[in-house]
């Protein structure tokens, strides 16, 4: 997926059957909400660091740059954590990602740089800035984001809600019986 598509049909703002909650904008609780919402995941899924953290980038880009850190606004989370994969929809109450289609240009060109191994090119490519954009944003979350919600990143229509998809790959069975040392095993 090279792109971020706006499209509230996607089946990934299906809520059916996920948990709910709200979260008031405090910047600093972030990584507390994160922790709350990834608590609910079964023990020991797959790359629990990796997770808490790209759930902690869409937390932080829907308070500060869709609820600009107001905390009367709040954040409307959906969330469905499995063995399988990790679902999750974060709505703000923000103008919503108004500069998409010159996020998806800049996305291209870099990604271009990268296939072509330009690495002077790349170098105009770290960081997507606007206008409002502070100094504290790195500018660079989504497109790790991207590649990381390998089930689909999408905005819906109103451009203040995201929804990710993470699959994971399927852990392998071990046999009954099976003893790693015993090299006839299959492994
Ligand atoms: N919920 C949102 N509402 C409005 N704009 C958004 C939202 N989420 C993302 N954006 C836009 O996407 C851009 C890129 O987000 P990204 O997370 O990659 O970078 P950043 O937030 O500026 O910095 P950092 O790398 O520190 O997260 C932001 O500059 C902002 O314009
Ligand atoms: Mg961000």
């Amino acid at each position: 997926m090279s792109e971020i598509a706006a499209d509230s049909k996607s089946p990934l703002f299906d809520t059916r059957g996920m948990a709910y909650r709200e979260f008031p904008s405090d910047f600093s609780k972030i990584r507390y909400y994160t922790l709350i919402l990834v608590s609910s995941a079964p023990p020991r899924i797959k790359e629990f660091n990796l997770l808490e953290q790209q759930i902690s980038e869409i937390i932080k880009n829907g308070i500060a740059h869709g609820n600009k850190n107001d905390p009367r606004k709040f954040l409307k989370i959906w969330y469905d954590f499995t063995r399988e994969y990790a679902h999750l929809i974060v709505e703000d109450e923000g103008e919503g990602f108004r500069e998409i289609k010159a996020w998806n240009e800049f996305n291209r060109r870099r990604l271009d740089c990268i296939d072509r191994g330009d690495v002077e090119g790349i170098m105009n490519f770290i960081s997507f800035r606007t206008q409002k954009s502070s100094e504290k944003d790195g500018g660079n979350a989504l497109f790790a984001a991207l590649e990381y919600w390998n089930g689909g990143l999408v905005f819906n229509d109103k451009l203040n809600a995201v929804a990710v998809k993470k699959v994971f790959d399927p852990v392998p069975e071990v046999p009954p019986g099976f003893k790693p040392w015993d090299l006839n095993q299959p492994v």
